[in-house]
């Protein structure tokens, strides 16, 4: 058993054991990655202040996320084909979450269905939600979310058309992975994954298959998006959606201060500050960037949460620091389901909660409540002076 000691141990394993493809999918950004490698970098421009002599005893990382309790203030991002990374994986990562006292947020372009997840798993996740044309399609997706009894719908705002990552394109990226002379020369050193997803029936988009109609290839995420999702989403759209749904919505996509306030305006349970781990808009700044002048904007009208970039519980704390509410994780808990399954995940939550304690109990503070903006030191230009014109 190797000695895990932050998240890129896992990520390391994750490269070994996945399919190229599936590691590429995971590890890529759109065109020449820009945004993807300035959301990791951004958060080591920030720095923590260090203090002392401060009572160390009694420390908890416990809090409410939208209201639910929950072990820290993480959660799980949705990522699509999470199944292809380690078999039955939505389920594995979502068992662990359940266990550690996590939000686990199920995509639509999972390989694991909704009924599926909700059958094997004890604690209610998050759905989160591509609109497609096909309504009733939508429609049925909101009811089936219900149905299984999810707690929070997810809503995302910024994959309508999907970003161009070029090693999908050059991987051939599919699922199941289409048998071609390179995929099987990798998939034939990829022994251990390929036994176990030989032990699954779970191979291909459980959402999808079997429940949307006229789609040409179901096995392809790019087409499958430039088919079906509803490029005329907007604001009136996502007003419906919530009303649809009825309970705890998240709008997740969100990089501008003029659409938090759009957001905001909508009354959600929270927003989230992303820009899809850089793997849309290529070129936009980083999300931690944008935190503190949307916290700023819209931070007493709806919990502001942020993804993108985070790898390790000091990115938490920042980010908390900063304004966060909660911070959500996608590649970090993804190493770690690439790597060793449910163990990985529950290793992942593992690492970032003793960073996150031991980071806070190193800035003086027990408590999350306690975190506040004057735990960090920001260089002066941190959101930098842009101009829009
Ligand atoms: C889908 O959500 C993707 O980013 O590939």
């Amino acid at each position: 058993m190797p000695v895990i000691t932050c998240i890129d141990d896992l990520k390391k394993i994750h490269e070994r054991r996945a399919p190229r493809m599936f590691f590429d999918y995971c590890e890529s950004g759109s065109w020449t990655e820009q945004t993807f490698r300035e959301n990791v970098t951004d958060y080591d421009k920030i720095r923590l202040r260090q203090r002392v002599a401060v009572d160390m005893t009694g420390r908890s990382q416990k809090t409410q996320i939208i209201g639910t309790d929950a072990t820290m203030p993480v959660a799980l991002s949705p990522v699509g084909m999470t199944g292809m990374q380690h078999a039955d994986g939505e389920i594995l990562a979502a068992r662990a979450a359940g266990k550690f006292g996590v939000p686990y947020t199920l995509s639509t372009m999972s390989i694991c269905s909704i009924e599926d997840v909700a059958e094997n798993t004890e604690k209610p996740f998050w759905f989160q939600l591509y609109t497609m044309k096909d309504m009733d399609y939508t429609k049925r997706l909101i009811e089936r979310a219900k149905a299984a009894n999810c707690s929070a719908l997810v809503i995302t705002l910024d994959l309508q058309i999907l970003g161009q990552r070029h090693k999908d394109l050059k991987n051939g990226l599919s699922a199941p992975p289409e048998l071609t002379p390179k995929s099987i020369a990798n998939l034939a050193t990829k022994w251990a994954w390929g036994l176990e997803m030989l032990q699954t029936k779970r191979r291909h988009f459980g959402n999808i298959v079997g429940h949307a109609k006229g789609v040409t290839d179901t096995s392809s995420l790019s087409s499958w998006t430039t088919e079906q999702f509803d490029p005329t989403l907007d604001w009136g759209k996502v007003a419906k959606l919530m009303e649809m749904w009825g309970g705890k919505v998240i709008l997740k996509g969100i990089l501008d201060v003029e659409d938090a306030k759009r957001a905001a305006e909508l009354e959600p349970d929270a927003i989230v500050v992303s820009n899809h781990g850089g793997r849309q808009l290529d070129g936009a700044l980083s999300s931690i960037r944008m935190l503190r002048p949307i916290v700023d904007a819209v931070g007493h009208k709806t919990d502001v949460h942020i993804d993108s970039g985070i790898r390790s519980g000091q990115d938490v704390l920042k980010a908390l620091a900063m304004g966060a509410k909660a911070a959500h994780i996608g590649r970090a808990y993804i190493y770690g389901l690439g790597a060793m399954g449910e163990a990985g995940v529950k290793t992942a939550l593992e690492v970032i909660q003793k960073e996150l304690d031991i980071s806070m109990a190193l800035c003086g503070r027990q408590t999350i409540d306690q975190i506040d903006p004057s735990i960090t030191l920001i260089p002066e230009d941190f959101e930098g002076r842009w101009h829009t014109t």
